[in-house]
C-alpha cells in the first residue's frame, strides 16, 4: 500500500529542525510521493528546494491569498517572479491561490485579481491550480467560473459545504479532504465524502497544521495522511487499500506524475 499526501507544508519552519528526518521516515511508512505546497515566494523557494533534495517529492508555486502584498505593483512583480520558479522541473501546480474572507476582509478586489491572474499564469504553463477557500464559497466559485481552468486543479482542504462540492464537481475540480474530516465537530463530513466520489477525491495533511484525530493539536506531518484515508475507507464502506490506491492514482494523474 503507498499513499500521496497531495498538500503539505515541509517547508515550514516548524519542520527546519527535523525535516529531513520525516522525509526518510515516510518512505518506511508507506507515504511514497508528497506535494510540499507554497504561499509566497519564500516558501515556493523553499518547496523547490525540497523538492530537488528528494526525487519522491514535488513541490507547487504560489501567493495565496493571505500573503498577497500591500500593493498592485508589488502583486505583479511577485506573480513574475513566481512565473520563473514554476519553470523548474519538479513544479507540478501553481498554489495555493484562491480566496480567504476569514483572515482577510480589506483587500477583497485584490486576491480577486491575484487569483484570476495566477489562473492565467497556471494556463499558459499548463499547470493545474490548488485552491484556498475560506468563508468566500461563491466568490470562489464565480471567479472559477469566468476564467477557464484549463488544466484542472483541486480545492485543496475542501470546506465540508455542500453547494462548494457540487459546483465543484460540476467543474471537474478534485476534492482533498484533510484532518478536518475526522474532527468530532465535524458534523456533516461523512455526508461531504460521500458526495464525493472516489475517483475525484485527494487526501492531504495541510501539515505542520490540522492534526487528524487522535492526533488533534498536535504538530501534523504527511504520514498521518493514513488516518485521513482510514475515515474515507469507514465512511464510503471500503478498504483502505482501495482509498490509497485510487487517491494516489488521481493526484498523478491531475499532477502529472
Ligand atoms: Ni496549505
Amino acid at each position: 500500500m503507498e499513499f500521496f499526501d497531495s498538500h503539505s507544508h515541509l517547508n515550514d519552519e516548524k519542520f527546519d529542525n527535523d525535516r529531513f528526518e520525516i522525509i526518510e521516515k515516510m518512505k518506511k511508512e508507506q507515504i511514497t510521493k508528497f506535494l510540499t505546497c507554497g504561499y509566497n515566494l519564500e516558501g515556493s523557494k523553499k518547496a523547490i528546494e525540497i523538492s530537488e533534495k528528494c526525487d519522491f517529492t514535488y513541490a507547487a508555486t504560489g501567493i495565496s491569498p493571505n500573503d498577497i502584498p500591500q500593493n498592485e505593483q508589488e502583486l505583479w512583480k511577485e506573480i513574475a517572479e513566481i512565473e520563473q520558479l514554476a519553470q523548474n522541473k519538479k513544479v507540478v501546480a501553481i498554489g495555493e491561490i484562491g480566496l480567504d474572507f476569514y483572515w482577510n476582509k480589506e483587500n477583497k478586489d485584490l486576491q480577486i485579481q491575484a487569483f484570476k491572474k495566477q489562473i492565467e499564469l497556471a494556463n499558459k504553463l499548463n499547470l493545474p491550480i490548488i485552491i484556498h477557500t475560506r468563508e468566500a464559497v461563491m466568490d470562489t466559485i464565480a471567479v472559477l467560473k469566468e476564467n477557464e481552468v484549463t488544466n484542472k486543479g483541486v480545492f485543496h482542504c475542501c470546506p465540508l459545504n455542500r453547494e462548494l462540492v457540487k459546483e465543484a464537481l460540476k467543474l471537474d475540480f478534485y476534492i482533498s479532504f484533510a484532518g478536518v474530516v475526522t474532527f468530532k465537530n465535524a458534523k456533516n463530513s461523512d455526508e461531504i465524502i460521500n458526495m464525493v466520489p472516489l475517483d475525484r477525491i485527494l487526501i492531504e495533511t495541510d501539515s505542520p497544521y490540522l492534526a487528524p484525530e487522535p492526533l488533534r493539536g498536535t504538530r501534523n506531518t504527511p504520514i498521518n495522511v493514513k488516518l485521513v484515508a482510514a475515515k474515507i475507507a469507514q465512511v464510503k464502506g471500503i478498504s483502505i487499500e482501495e482509498v490509497a490506491k485510487q487517491t494516489y492514482q488521481n493526484a498523478c494523474e491531475l499532477f502529472k506524475i
